[in-house]
């Protein structure tokens, strides 16, 4: 089983270092290989995505990646900017299918900026589309505007778009998920003004005929924003188009007390896939042994269950996860009175530990 090892810019080296750290205690037999990506490839190479590093990672079973930007490059033409790098793995390994489950673990409900009530056992699994959208619709770019009121001025353009099989894909994978589950899916679009998004719910609908098991309930991106806030717990799968889904998945991170919880899998239709933490680079924080490994940990437990068909192992790193929390350690974004601050590695030492 061959891992591709890629950390990138800010904390991104920090973070992946604690998860390598606990999937080397596993014992598992696991061939990993560093390489560059983001900002510090870049710096290294000219590119944020370097032509050896794509490779690797299209050779690889799984990619564990930490997280790319920094504002050191804000002012770089696009195409060499970092977050290329994450968009061009995507694109190119076809991970289309982005899980990005939001659980509120019981010691941190009160980390949490909602009510405790309301998100105590808190456990929302967020399914976004990842290859697809106004992320990657062409046309895209700058032009004198052609009609209309400021016709002559620049203005700037990007392009919303969804073909039938790129929704019905994702569609199969959501409706899989719940039928694992609760059984309920929300399908999140804005069809009230937009014709991709009509596209996206008439296709959902026609998916569902073969979920007769499966509920599906369709919500307008800005009401679903709001039952987030409002009810989460009356949400179980929510599946959504890209952009929607990049920032209701924030949404629901900070629902369970810090974005520095939560993983993700971003998987293509031969179960390759990509690891990394649902947050960025926090290059602010870089450096300062401070960021929370927990979300890049629990990222390499779904790389083993996803990718390296090793749910047993993926389950001992989940417990473990949950035994140094309820042993009252923490970081210091989840930290509260009464518990103990650790490092950024000395979370993973306790990880380590924790293994049964
Ligand atoms: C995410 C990030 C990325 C995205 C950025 C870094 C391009 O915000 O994974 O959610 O927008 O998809
Ligand atoms: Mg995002």
């Amino acid at each position: 089983m061959n891992i591709a090892v890629l950390p990138g810019d800010g904390i991104g080296s920090e973070i992946v270092a604690e998860a390598v750290k606990v999937l080397k205690a596993l014992d598992l037999k696991l061939e990993m290989e560093w390489a560059d990506v983001g900002g510090v490839a870049y710096a290294a190479s000219g590119h944020p995505l370097p032509e050896a590093t794509l490779r690797l990672a299209q050779q690889a079973d799984a990619v564990l990646f930490g997280a790319v930007g920094d504002w050191k490059y804000d002012n770089l033409e696009r195409a060499l900017r970092p977050e290329q790098a994450i968009l061009g793995l995507r694109r190119a390994l076809g991970l289309f299918a982005n899980l990005r489950p939001a659980v509120c673990y019981e010691q941190l409900t009160h980390a949490s900026s909602l009510r405790p009530e309301l998100v105590a056992g808190l456990d929302v699994l967020l399914v976004r589309e990842l290859t697809g959208d106004v992320y990657f619709g062409q046309p895209r770019g700058r032009r004198s505007a052609p009609d209309g009121a400021f016709a002559g001025a620049q203005e700037g353009f990007d392009t919303m778009r969804y073909t039938v099989p790129e929704v019905e894909r994702i569609a199969h994978m959501a409706f899989q998920a719940a039928r694992g589950r609760k059984k309920h899916l929300t399908s999140v679009d804005k069809a009230n003004v937009l014709e991709t998004s009509q596209l996206w719910r008439d296709t959902v609908t026609q998916v569902h005929k073969q979920y007769p098991d499966v509920t599906l309930e369709h919500m307008y991106v800005d009401n679903a924003a709001m039952q987030l806030v409002r009810e989460p717990k009356k949400l179980d799968v929510i599946v959504t188009g890209n952009l929607f889904g990049d920032i209701l998945s924030d949404e629901a991170a900070m629902l369970t007390g810090s974005i520095g919880m939560l993983p993700s899998a971003s998987l293509n239709e031969k179960k390759q896939g990509l690891y990394e933490p649902s947050h960025g680079s926090a290059p602010d924080i870089a450096g300062q042994g401070i960021a929370n490994p927990l979300a890049t940990i629990l990222s390499a437990a779904m790389m083993l269950r996803f990718s390296l068909d090793k749910a047993g192992a993926a389950a001992r790193i989940e417990n473990a996860v949950k035994k140094v929390l309820a042993q009252g350690l923490r970081t210091p974004d989840i930290y509260s009175e009464g518990t103990q601050k650790v490092s950024t590695s000395e979370m993973g030492d306790a990880v380590v530990r924790a293994l049964d």
